[in-house]
């Protein structure tokens, strides 16, 4: 720990170091890699990084500091944009405060020209490596700061990590991922859905031509935030080449009077050479220590059944204790009844808001319901969408100013909804005191918490945008039920993945990926969930056969095959469901039950094959067991495929490998499927050789598993 402002800090982590630059006004990071050489020095690293004047450019050109300023003649996007009515714009800070660790670091400057006070922090996870970035800013001035921006620390990248992946996506196809080549100019991302969003996670990648699954360097970045963001990635002619991740805010949205501060969303970093996989496993090592609620340290998670895709609105005690039993025979553990089970709600135009057991559909409470329940050894959970209000409910009726709008606009309905302002205080305590006196009368165990629109019209009662002010309402929200509830579980979920990132995840235990239950669809949303979060955050479902949002039929070992890499469960009619598909589908969650261990807390390595197929590894920590999938999502091109690599394992031990799915492996002759079974391989051979895969039917996958021996 010291006070006085050194040249240089270095922060380390076991494997990576950040090397931060204070001998300008502001500070900026110099480099940040893999873990430098007891001998390097700072010294060297700035040598080395020494830059030149330019012709036709300022002579000392402005530093990609840990908030870019104006004041200093940075002509990019500034770090920091503040003004009173106007005036107080030109940020130049001067850092006159430090104090560090090995591993953590706080940097403390003020600015006399906007009379702002800025900290920036920033910190190294010894185990995963991931840095954690937050800028505060605090009003020091006599009157109220208008405040445009304030983005976690920019993060300088070389000039040779030229590739950008992004996300894009829509309802029902989250996750899907965007190559774009950095081009000179601002990449930039903006979400201003007011969750968020299907189509923006606030995510991306940065890295070099040469970066694939397993090799190569990457930069992976993420705003643990729920709320609107800006994502920038610019290159300037100068050379320099830059990230920001913050807040977007609409005009106006935030001020700070005096004394107040503001603190960004944390950035999260992770900075691999081996490839994204290798950059996911630091994520994923971190979520698990920092991000999952002690509460759920080692708990086990069950496989749920889901009634959404089974009933809809058409609930009825007896079709819902057929359904449980039915549950319960293929190994269900979790029952979840979700919408259509409140006042009003026969469709998703109307109850929004009144949150009392509907008494026609459930005559004696739901008590009777959650007795079934658990009489089959099932615990009971429940979906709830508190932040939401139809116009057709008493409770718009009674308060039709509680909603978020833009008035005189007209309001503006989606899926026959408005958004509740949570920035009232009446609004949370009515929300608390519903889900408490749900939560206090019946024995449940969990909350499909949703969310299901876009905050498009986002004034509160106060006139200002408040979208801000509303995603920390929701937190406090959450925040409020856990402490009452603490056993209750929470899942996130946002008309499918809408409500996916850190910021959320700090405050539940469960992400609802998608919409979609078709397996196809689903690989390639769970893949591009799988780069921010392990899946035991993953909500993974069997659907019907027929896919109700994309018509296309699966069978069932396709489906099960996929669903079993998550947290898995079941929303299809189980009713409805063929003999053989039931016994198949029980098979499926025997086999999740006997490898959950596995599934949800070991490795996960992507492999880089055809856009024709999909496959992934996950192998334990101790690298004793692993499984390995491998999907033919359409016709292969070739008669027979290639072989398939395994990746991750001890290339000097010994494995024994099966084929555990499907349950009865078929290819068209004689092939590795017969003989496969029992053999006993070296981690060299299947990583360097491969295994030649059988001939398969389209729109099949199989699934390995391996012992070490
Ligand atoms: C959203 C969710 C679905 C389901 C419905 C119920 O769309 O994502 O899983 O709960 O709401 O209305």
């Amino acid at each position: 720990m010291t006070d006085a402002v050194q040249p240089f800090y270095v922060l380390n982590s076991r494997g990576s170091s950040l090397v931060l630059d204070c001998r300008r006004n502001a500070p900026a990071i110099l480099h940040w890699g893999v873990r430098l050489a007891d001998a390097t020095t700072p010294e060297m690293v700035a040598l080395l990084t020494t830059r030149q004047e330019a012709p036709a450019s300022i002579g000392e050109e402005a530093p990609v500091a840990l908030s870019p300023e104006f004041g200093a003649g940075f002509t990019g996007s500034a770090g920091i944009q503040v003004h009173r009515d106007g005036r107080e714009w030109g940020v130049y800070t001067k850092l006159d405060k430090v104090s560090a660790t090995d591993s953590e670091i706080t940097l403390e400057s003020s600015c006399n020209a906007t009379h702002i006070r800025v900290i920036h922090r920033l910190a190294l996870d010894h185990d995963s490596g991931v840095l954690t970035a937050t800028t505060e800013l605090i009003n020091e001035g006599e009157d109220r700061l208008w405040v445009d921006r304030c983005n976690a620390p920019c993060i300088p990248v070389p000039l040779h990590y030229d590739q950008i992946l992004g996300f894009e996506g829509r309802w029902a196809h989250e996750f899907q991922l965007q190559h774009v080549d950095r081009f000179l100019g601002t990449y930039l991302r903006e979400n201003r859905a007011g969750r968020t969003s299907h189509d923006t996670f606030p995510g991306v990648v940065i890295h070099t031509r040469q970066t694939n699954e397993s090799i190569g360097g990457a930069y992976g970045l993420h705003l643990g935030w729920s709320g609107n963001h800006r994502i920038s990635i610019e290159e300037q002619s100068s050379g320099r080449a830059y990230a920001q991740l913050g807040e977007l805010f609409y005009p106006g949205e935030l001020s700070l009077e005096p004394g107040e501060s503001y603190r960004s969303p944390t950035l999260y970093g992770a900075r691999t050479h081996d490839g994204f996989s290798g950059m996911s496993r630091c994520f994923h090592r971190y979520t698990r220590t920092h991000l999952t609620d002690k509460r759920m340290l080692g708990k086990m998670k069950p496989v749920h059944f889901n009634t959404w895709e089974a009933m809809y609105f058409d609930l009825s005690m007896d079709a819902l204790c057929e359904l449980a039993d039915a549950a319960a025979s293929v190994g269900v553990e979790r029952f979840v009844l979700d919408d259509g089970w409140f006042r009003g709600r026969n469709s998703d135009r109307a109850g929004l808001g009144d949150w009392f057991v509907d008494e026609t559909k459930f005559p004696d409470g739901l008590t009777p319901l959650i007795e079934h329940v658990h009489g089959r050894g099932m615990e009971f959970g429940i979906w709830l969408e508190p932040e939401m209000v139809n116009p057709d409910s008493d409770l718009y009726r009674a308060h039709p100013d509680w909603v978020l709008n833009a008035d005189p606009a007209p309001r503006v309905l989606a899926r026959h909804q408005l958004v509740l302002d949570l920035t009232q205080r009446a609004v949370t305590d009515y929300l608390f005191e519903r889900i408490d006196d749900l939560l206090s009368n019946n024995d449940i165990a969990y909350i499909k918490w949703d969310m299901n629109r876009d905050l498009h019209q986002p004034g509160g009662s106060d006139g200002r945008v408040a979208v801000h002010r509303q995603t920390l309402a929701l937190y406090e929200l959450l925040e409020r039920v856990r402490a009452a509830h603490p056993k209750v579980e929470i899942e996130s979920c946002s008309s499918g993945g809408a409500r996916a990132d850190y910021g959320i995840l700090a405050h539940t235990d469960r992400i609802w990926t998608s919409d979609t239950n078709d397996a196809l669809d689903r690989l390639r949303v769970q893949k591009g969930f799988s780069f921010f979060f392990p899946p035991e955050f993953m909500g993974a479902h069997v659907g019907p056969f027929e896919c109700h949002i994309t018509g296309r039929s699966l069978s069932m070992a396709t489906r099960a095959g996929v669903a079993i890499f998550g947290d898995m469960g079941i929303e299809a009619n189980l009713l409805e469901m063929s003999d053989a598909d039931r016994e198949e589908l029980a098979a499926a969650v025997a086999l999740h039950k006997q490898h959950r261990e596995l599934i949800l807390g070991s490795d996960l390595v992507r492999l880089d094959l055809h856009e024709y197929e999909s496959g992934f590894g996950i192998i334990s920590p101790d690298k004793q067991q692993a499984m390995f999938s491998y999907a033919l999502l359409e016709s292969q091109p070739n008669a027979a495929p290639g072989r398939f690599r395994f990746r991750g394992l001890d290339a000097d031990d010994s494995y024994e490998v099966n084929v555990i799915w499907p349950l009865t492996p078929k290819s068209p002759s004689e092939s590795v499927l017969d003989v496969l079974n029992g053999a006993t391989l070296t981690g060299d051979a299947l990583m360097r050789i491969g295994l030649q895969l059988p001939i398969m039917n389209p729109e099949s996958v199989l699934i390995l598993h391996l012992r070490k021996l």
